[in-house]
Formats: structure tokens, sequence, C-alpha cells
């Protein structure tokens, strides 16, 4: 209705409502380096492509004659109650497509009221970005440090800087080979290193020999060595659960037997996810993994879905399969990229207010009455 008053008086929106074209207009006005880094996908696409397929093979079956005059789209999440089932997810390095980067985003998501996920990898420290969401919320992100002093104190931080729930990314031990940062030799990482939460952090720096201004190279060794740990194993979350009281949510989970490992490991939740088809080339699209982790522990933990999701329909589908809430990465960084914190509330307002159009239209007044009967499957 807004748009539609704004267009009397000549106005229209500033960017596109159709959320798949933002990836084209960022990348004619900031060029290929950080649009690179944002599409970047492994190998040779496939798994992204593989993520819109699944969730475009899936159709909804709307139904008619239902009262759907007056909606309400919040959920409750992790013990949370959210105004809608969208959080955005995290992305590090913000920096590389806007100076204001994560503190961008988040306030965005603040005013927006969707939770947001601050990255352990982020151009900003986390105070920083906390300073900026008021008493808004936020989870943070953990790629977990190698040093469990690191860890330790990120934990601490985090909960003196009121994250509320603990997101732990555990699909990414290391990179994936993305040709499209590898061809540029990372070149737009040198813009604005994901270091500021380990820069910025007393353990971390316990560990230099010398402080970060006075040999910078040697400490983005140190990061980079401590950035991920491919040694850890299921035992391991014994850690998390004991330095983190919050809820605790693992992401990166695609096989059911994984999800039922989180649950007996006394996680709260997982976010069934392929990390936007940035990690395992030739990976399941993860709407074709969703319904299976669903299957195995949605009666038992918090399950969200990310990777793929564009438009307000996507939303419908993946709480059709069974997700609470999904996650959205990609589009709000090129909101980002191109407006600012005003890009990022223009993609959270597209979604939401497509999301609740499919929701009415399809015969919904609440989250809570879609199922697996709203959905048929068209064969591959
Ligand atoms: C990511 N993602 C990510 N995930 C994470 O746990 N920590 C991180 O620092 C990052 N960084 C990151 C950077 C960029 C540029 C992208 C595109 C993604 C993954 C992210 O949280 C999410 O899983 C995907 O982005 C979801 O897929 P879509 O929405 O991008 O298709």
């Amino acid at each position: 209705y807004e748009i539609y008053l704004n267009g009397m008086t000549g106005a229209v929106p500033r960017l596109p409502t159709d959320l798949t074209r933002l990836e084209e207009l960022t990348e004619q006005r900031l060029g290929p380096g950080p649009v690179g880094y944002v599409a970047g996908s492994a190998g040779d696409g496939s798994t992204a492509r593989a993520n819109r397929d699944a969730l475009r093979r899936r159709r909804i079956v709307p139904r008619i004659l239902r009262e759907v005059h007056e909606r309400d789209l919040s959920v409750e999440v992790l013990g949370r109650a959210l105004p809608a089932p969208l959080a955005l997810a995290p992305v590090g390095v913000l920096s590389i497509v806007h100076p204001d980067a994560e503190c961008a985003a988040a306030r965005a998501a603040a005013a927006q009221g969707v939770p947001y996920i601050l990255s352990s990898a982020s151009s900003t420290p986390m105070e920083q970005v906390a300073e900026a969401m008021g008493d808004a919320e936020r989870w943070f992100q953990l790629y977990w440090p190698k040093d469990p002093e690191v860890a330790r104190s990120f934990l601490n931080r985090a909960k003196a800087a009121g994250f509320s729930a603990l997101v732990v990314t555990l699909d990414t031990p290391m990179l994936g080979w993305r040709p499209r940062d590898l061809d540029r030799a990372y070149l737009p990482f040198l813009h604005g290193v994901g270091t500021a939460n380990y820069f910025s952090d007393p353990a971390f720096r316990a560990g230099l020999a010398k402080p970060v201004q006075e040999d910078p190279n040697a400490a983005v060794m140190h990061f980079v060595g401590m950035f991920a740990d491919p040694a850890k194993t299921w035992p391991d979350l014994a850690f998390l659960r004991e330095h983190w009281d919050g809820p605790i949510v693992l992401k990166g989970i695609l096989h059911p037997d994984d999800a039922r490992a989180a649950a007996d490991a006394g996680m709260d939740g997982v976010v069934v996810s392929n990390h936007g088809g940035r990690q395992v080339a030739g990976a399941i699209g993860a709407a074709d993994a969703l319904p299976r982790v669903v299957e195995a522990v949605g009666d038992r933990l918090t399950v969200l879905f990310d990777s793929g999701i564009r438009t307000g329909d996507d939303i419908f589908k993946a709480l059709a399969l069974g997700a609470q809430a999904v996650l959205v990465g990609r589009p709000y960084a090129y909101g980002l990229g191109l407006d600012g914190q005003a890009g990022v509330e223009h993609v959270i307002r597209c979604l939401l207010a497509e999301f609740d159009l499919t929701l009415a239209l399809s015969g919904h007044a609440t989250p809570a009455t879609i199922g697996p009967a709203d959905l048929i499957e068209e064969s591959a």
C-alpha cells in the first residue's frame, strides 16, 4: 500500500522489489570484486543453483475462502517472540560492500524487529555492533577459534554485549573452493579483513609476539591459523555448553544423523544450510535436506533454514517443509551495498510484505497453520 500511495505522487521504490535483480544491479554499481565475494559459491556454482532449484521445484497449493483478513506473522523461536519467521544470516566482512558494514545491517534489522546474527568474521568489533542495536534481538555466530582461550573470550564478550543465542557454524572448518575469490587472490579481503573481533580480543592479542600495529602480517597469519579448527568433533561441543548458558544452534546441518547427534549433544537447534552453496560443490540443495532433518529431530530441536531464500514464497515453502524460521544472506548484503541501512531495510520489508501476501493468498492467517499439505513437489 505504501508503494502504491507513494506512486500516486510519482515516487517509485529506489531499489527493485524483485530481490533476484539486486545481484546484477550491485555488480553494475560496485563492480565485480565486491559482488564476486558475495555471489561467489563453491566450484561451478552447482550447489547454489541446487538451492534455488530445490525451492522452485516445490509449488504452493493455495486454499480459498478462509479467514485471512487479519494476519499475524509472529512466531516463537528459541523461546523468543519474533515478529516474523525471518532473521539476517551471519555474513562476514561487510565492509567489502559498504563502509557502514555490520552496524548498518544491524540497525536495519533492529528497525524492522528481526534478529541480527553477527558473524565472528565481521569487520566491526561485536561491542560496537551491539551498541548500534540498543536492546534489539541479536545472536552471535561463532567460527570456533582453535585456541580455547580465544573461544572462551569470544563467548564472554558476546554474552556481555547482549547477544542472546549462539549460532555455531560447523560447515566451514576451512573455506570452500570459490573460484571468484581464488581468481582475484582474495583481493577484496584486503579492503576489509574480518579480523575486528580477533584483533580487539585480549586473549587473541596475548598470543601475538608483537602488537598488531608493529607486525600486522604476523597478526593476520595468527588469525588465519586461529579462524577455524578442522580437528573438532562432536565431543568438543561440551566445551560450548559449559561456557555458554543461552541457546546454542548448530549451523550447516544437512544430514539427519548429524541433526540427531546435535540433539543428543544437548543443543537447542540447528540451521539446515549449505552456507549458500559456498562450501561443498555438488552438495544437496538445502531445501531437499530440510524435510529429512525435520523428520529426524523436529520434535526435539528448533529447526531453522537458510540457503537460497529470495522471495516471500520461498519463506512460505521453507515453513511448509518444517522450518520454524529462515535466515537470508546475499539479498541483504546486496541491499547494504546499494543503499546502506535503507537498502537492508528495503530487503527485509520486501521479503516480509511478500511473505504476508503469499500467506494470505494461500489461505493462511498465521505461519502456524502452514504444513506439508500446502506444497507439492514437481519431479526434478
Ligand atoms: C556467508 N555466510 C556466513 N556464514 C557464517 O556462519 N559466518 C560467516 O561469516 C558467513 N559469511 C558469509 C559471507 C557471504 C558473503 C555470504 C554470501 C554468506 C553464510 C550465510 O550465513 C548463509 O548461510 C547464506 O548466505 C545463506 O544463503 P543465501 O541466503 O545467501 O542464499
